[in-house]
């Protein structure tokens, strides 16, 4: 489903992707961990050209990332979801599961918002996945910050996408509601078969949910294997920060920031 060889991306003189191979299979859920600035959220990007990569090979959903050329027709296969919910605050749920699909309709249609019947079936049916569609017509701001991020995922679901790429779907929600959406996010990509990479900083998270986990360190991937192989060296692969030793040469203690990412 997806198909990643010696991808690199610069900005400036700044390297932030190094050469990314990566095969990921259709409905495979999988994790990315990285320390902040590791490239994640340039490599999920890249994935639906929000950013062009520089050289490499790059097919997503069966098209050619690489190229402009056919970019509408990515966008209509892969779906994001971003920490912020991009949501339309002033707007109903229901209105805005449906912008989920106005890529897939005619333009003039899609200007005019002339949803179809089966539009408004397919929003609400996605609504239900997340289990609100009793909020259907609320306003989206009266909603509180893990509902808005159903409601994402909603309207990611409501484009019927290939692929979802998540970055940092649950990072600014309380643990029990970041869980919880994030079994929502789980069970919709077994159900439907959906393809998903997520970007996660919860360690935890990321052994509980990722089919598949995948750590990148300073543009590289340094970690591709399931949660029985994370272990302590794998972790300080991917966040080699933590590896540094202390003045005197004993190890330094994890950071209390670190340690409560790693669910320590
Ligand atoms: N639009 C941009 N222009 C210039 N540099 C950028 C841009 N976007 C990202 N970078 C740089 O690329 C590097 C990787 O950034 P990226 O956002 O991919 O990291 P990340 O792993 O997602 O980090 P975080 O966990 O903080 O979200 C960083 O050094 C960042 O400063
Ligand atoms: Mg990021």
């Amino acid at each position: 489903m997806i198909r990643v060889r010696q991808l690199t991306k610069h900005f400036a003189d700044n390297p932030v992707l190094r050469g990314i191979d990566l095969s990921i299979a259709p409905g495979e859920f999988v994790v990315v961990l990285g320390q902040s600035g590791a490239g994640k959220s340039t490599l999920l990007r890249c994935m639906n050209r929000l950013a062009h990569a520089d050289s490499g090979d790059l097919q997503v959903a069966g098209i050619d990332a690489m190229l402009a050329r056919d970019e509408r027709a990515l966008r209509r296969r892969v779906a994001m979801i971003f920490q912020h919910h991009n949501v339309v605050p002033r707007l109903s749920v229901l209105k805005n599961v449906l912008t989920g699909r106005l890529g897939a309709m005619p333009t003039l249609a899609s200007v005019l918002q002339l949803f179809q019947r089966s539009d408004v079936e397919l929003a609400l049916q996605c609504l239900r996945r997340v289990e609100l569609s009793h909020k259907a017509d609320a306003r989206t701001d009266a909603l509180s910050g893990g509902q808005m991020q159903r409601v994402g995922i909603a309207r990611a679901l409501a484009q019927q996408p290939q692929v979802i790429l998540a970055d940092e779907p649950v990072a600014s929600l309380d643990p029990k509601t970041a869980r919880l959406v994030m079994q929502y996010l789980r069970d919709a990509s077994r159900e439907l078969g959906i393809t998903v990479v997520c970007n996660l900083h919860q360690v935890d998270f990321a052994r509980e949910f990722g089919d598949r986990i995948v750590g990148l360190a300073h543009g590289r991937l340094v970690y591709d294997g399931d949660a029985a192989g994370l272990d302590d060296a794998a972790l300080q692969r991917i966040y080699p920060q933590l590896d540094a030793p202390a003045p005197g040469g004993a190890p330094s203690p994890l950071p209390m920031s670190a340690a409560n990412r790693m669910g320590a």
